[in-house]
């Protein structure tokens, strides 16, 4: 039995079973979650499941039974892929990529940076043989309501979001938790300098220094912008509170 290396001050680990283990190359060695892996916070490893499949070709799909168009990706090679990592390295919550699941959304990221591990499965093709849900998956996950061509750009989005939520993951500890979704509103304009640009200015009110005309405001175009692009999000309290 092999187990784990602990590194000091680990606080989560994330697994990815895909046969593209190529597409994680950029987004995980950029920006933030290259920082988090550097700082010992999260530690990421791809698993290519195609290398569990058994013939010669190292098939991983195969025909629906039932008939139709498409290919199903083969129970086999994911079953041992998850099982050889589980009895070498203990267990973990399985979530599953497909546009079937449950729609990913800062609750859930929220959730899921609390776990000290769990692992993504990205489908391709048609999807996984029910088999792998029924017998494997702990949760199937949406990133929204359109269909992708594998689950790979919706792992990076989960991984991305979740991670960020780490303690160390961000620079400043404070910068995830005044926005958009991290309360009911989305979040309040941004300005940096210059105070004038191409004849826009910076609203007046940011420059008082007064901080409470300046929560006014902000709070106010929270408001204001939720109302125009995400009514729904304040339909939806209001219907809770009423
Ligand atoms: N795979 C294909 N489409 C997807 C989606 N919308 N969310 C998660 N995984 C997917």
């Amino acid at each position: 039995m092999i187990f784990l290396k602990t590194i000091p001050g680990l606080i989560m680990r994330i697994d990815v079973f895909t046969l593209f283990p190529e597409m994680f190359a950029g987004p995980l060695s950029n920006s933030i979650l290259r920082r988090a892996q550097n700082k010992g916070v999260v530690e990421i490893r791809l698993h290519n499941f195609r290398r569990f499949a058994k013939d010669r070709h190292h098939t991983v799909d195969d025909t629906p039974y039932g008939g139709g168009a498409g290919m199903v990706l083969k129970p086999e090679p994911i079953f041992e892929a998850v099982e050889h990592l589980k009895n070498t390295t203990g267990p973990f919550p399985l979530f599953y990529l497909s546009p079937k699941g449950k729609v990913f959304n800062q609750k859930i990221a929220t959730e899921m940076s609390n776990l000290k591990r769990f692992a993504l499965l990205c489908g391709r093709y048609e999807g996984v043989d029910q088999r792998v849900i029924d017998g494997l998956v702990d949760e199937e996950i949406s990133i929204g309501d359109y269909v992708l061509s594998g689950g790979e750009p919706a792992a990076i989005v989960v991984i991305d979001a979740v991670v960020r939520l780490l303690k160390g993951a961000l620079g400043d500890e404070k910068s995830s938790e005044d926005e958009s979704f991290s309360s009911d509103l989305l979040e309040y304009p941004h300005y940096t300098k210059p105070r004038e640009f191409r004849g826009m200015e910076v609203p007046e009110v940011l420059v008082s220094g007064n901080h409470k005309e300046i929560a006014d405001f902000r709070k106010e175009s929270s408001l204001k912008i939720t109302l125009q692009n995400r009514p729904d999000m304040l339909k939806l309290k209001g219907e809770a509170n009423g």
